[in-house]
């Protein structure tokens, strides 16, 4: 009797949610969250040709830098929505709008000469003026009033400052960016102007954004391949990626407090990753250094391609190609993301976040 109640309970309060299954889900940065709108562009930072997408549902690629899932397709599964489509797609349209949106597109970064050489990608400030057009279509199918409801009950992801290190400052010996500024002073440039993007999703109606730092930059296989001896991790992309990171989570706790409001969280994806590369059989990983599918010493040489060594066991490898997690190894991270404790998650995890969302 009670057990009938209580379903019957549950179908009034799921009724009661309304139009949207579940909250909308929108995604900002770089190739670590795209999900294919750069096969849309002309640009090289592309990862529409196999074997990338073998192990994704379809076995075909699809623009993610992944042999599967990426990080927003594992938030999107906890959110029990549907992949987000990339903003480019002539798919999202009509109800699929209501979903959200993937704005990310490879190779870019926080500054606008971040992933030059990759000509023709989406820019942060051209991903949030996309955004801006966003909701002018929402507005269009159901209005104002739920456009904003839409937005401001939506979950963010915002995952970009890898790029400004490895395809802008450490890109070239000496190139322009380490003439001008020293290591800790372009760090304090980047943050003060990330910040300005973070206030500007605010602007934009964005109430609940995860925040990403950067992954362990100097141990991805490319890094390995590129400035390492004997396998270990580059000290100067370390060390970049330890002044930006903290600096990241402090950035996150001043803007909160501005606000007087948990809007911004810090998921310290260095930790995450840190995790897999200090202890890789812990998490069934037979390696964290070599990557499964590229060439030369650690398989970090160039790009991943039909021509490239390609493990067969993706799942025993905490990365795919020379810069990007396994599905696996993304799988892992999101886990991380919905349960970690304040080390990994700050203020809170994910899991945390939805429960307290879901009594509003
Ligand atoms: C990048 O370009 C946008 C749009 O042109 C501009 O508003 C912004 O200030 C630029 N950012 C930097 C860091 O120069
Ligand atoms: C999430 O974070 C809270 C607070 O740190 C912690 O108590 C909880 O165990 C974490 N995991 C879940 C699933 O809530």
């Amino acid at each position: 009797m009670s057990c009938i109640v209580l379903v019957l309970v549950m179908a009034i309060f799921s009724g009661f949610n309304g139009t949207e299954a579940s909250r909308a889900f929108f995604v900002f940065g770089d190739s670590l969250v795209d999900n294919g709108n750069n096969n849309f562009l002309a640009t090289t930072a592309r990862a529409d040709a196999p074997p990338y997408g073998i192990d994704f549902p379809t076995r075909r690629p699809t623009g993610r830098f992944s042999n599967g899932l990426n990080i927003p397709d594992f938030i999107s599964q906890e959110l029990g929505a549907d992949p987000t489509l990339p903003y480019l797609s002539p798919e999202l349209d009509g109800q699929n709008l209501l979903v959200g949106a993937n704005f990310a597109s490879a190779g870019i970064g926080i500054l606008n000469d971040t992933g030059i050489q990759f000509v023709n990608i989406i820019r942060i400030f051209r991903q949030l003026d996309y955004f801006e057009q966003y909701q002018q279509r929402v507005n269009a199918l159901i209005g104002a009033e739920k456009t904003k409801q839409l937005v401001n009950g939506a979950l963010v992801l915002i995952t970009c400052g890898g790029n400004d290190f490895v395809n802008n400052y450490y890109l070239v010996p000496n190139s322009a960016r380490s003439r001008q500024y020293a290591l800790p002073v372009y760090v304090n440039y980047l943050i003060f102007e990330y910040a300005k993007i973070l206030r500007r999703l605010y602007d934009l109606g964005a109430r609940r954004v995860l925040v990403t730092g950067t992954g362990p930059l100097g141990c991805v296989p490319a890094e390995l391949a590129l400035r390492s001896r004997n396998g270990e991790c580059s000290e100067e992309l370390q060390r970049a990626a330890s002044l930006f990171n903290p600096q990241l989570v402090d950035l996150i706790q001043q803007l909160n407090n501005q606000l007087g409001s948990d809007v911004f969280i810090a998921a310290n994806t260095q930790l995450m990753h840190n995790d897999f590369i200090t202890d890789p059989q812990a998490y069934g990983f037979v390696t964290s250094k070599v990557a499964c599918c590229g060439q030369g010493p650690y398989n970090g040489i160039g790009l991943c391609t039909v021509a490239s060594n390609l493990c067969p066991n993706r799942d025993a490898y905490a990365f795919w190609d020379p810069f990007h997690p396994s599905e696996k190894a993304n799988k892992l991270i999101v886990q991380q993301i919905m349960t970690g404790s304040t080390k990994y998650m700050n203020p809170m995890n994910l899991s945390t976040i939805l429960a307290l969302d879901s009594r509003n």
